[in-house]
């Protein structure tokens, strides 16, 4: 796989082979610098991991990279952290996590619908994320063995799960659940009991900006995906 970056900051995926038609020419898949069939620049290199989790397939809704920034700048999850994911679905967060806590780390995640395991497996696979933990289940009868730093309940019912997460939360641990409506939240919330802080919530608004002879805001961003609902195990 080769990635091509145009000057524009455009940038296309291509197979190895020996040429790739862009819009803006065809490009000789060779690595380096480079000049198209129309005069156009190029750099012809190896995709990063983001190049290629940012385009993986899509099953059901993902979560979005805008709230995964910030769930990491809240918890500190990084290098030999393990995380408990409930709600495989594409794998977008499950990628997300794997690169983040690299070797050292552990990341297993839930996913009980067959269709969406297929999406996760293959997706996981296209990026060798191979030594993830993927459990076609609910934890509730297939729990999860060990602690973990970070549980991320990406499912619409995170509560149904909280006795189990629970276990196997390490105290301290934060626990993550990613929810689009306020109702979900207050029931997390009510969910919660002694064992845990008083949730905090986030909401993450994006907007980019267009640069040039007219700098201002793009007119339409990333409003509302869903709430990010943090809370610490205390006991
Ligand atoms: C919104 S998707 C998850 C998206 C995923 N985190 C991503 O970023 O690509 C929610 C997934 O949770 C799964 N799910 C819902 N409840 C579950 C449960 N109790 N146990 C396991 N999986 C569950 C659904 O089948 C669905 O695929």
């Amino acid at each position: 796989m080769w990635l091509l970056i145009h000057r524009s900051g455009k940038t296309y995926l291509a197979p190895d082979r020996a040429t790739f038609n862009t819009e803006f020419g065809v490009v000789e898949l060779k690595e380096g610098p480079t000049v198209s069939s129309t005069g156009e620049p190029f750099l012809v290199t190896r995709p990063s991991f983001v190049d290629l989790w940012l385009r993986i397939r899509r099953g059901p809704q993902i979560a979005h990279w805008k709230d995964l920034g910030l769930i990491v700048a809240l918890t500190g999850v990084g290098p030999g952290w393990k995380v408990l994911e409930v709600g495989g679905g594409s794998g977008f967060s499950t990628l997300f996590w794997w690169y983040l806590v690299g070797k050292e780390g552990k990341v297993v995640t839930y996913e009980r619908n067959p269709r969406h395991l297929k999406v996760l497996l293959e997706n996981l696979e296209r990026l060798g994320a191979t030594n993830v933990k993927v459990v076609p289940s609910d934890p509730r009868e297939e729990p999860p063995e060990g602690t973990f730093d970070l549980a991320f309940l990406d499912i619409p019912e995170p509560w149904s799960v909280l006795d189990v997460v629970s276990e196997h939360l390490r105290p301290g641990g934060f626990l993550v659940s990613y929810l689009p409506t306020v109702e979900q939240v207050k029931q997390v919330e009510s969910s919660l009991g002694e064992g845990y802080t008083q949730p905090s919530v986030h909401e993450v608004i994006y907007r980019e900006w267009k640069l040039g002879g007219r700098t201002r805001p793009l007119s339409s961003g990333i409003l509302h995906t869903a709430f990010v609902v943090v809370s610490r195990k205390i006991k």
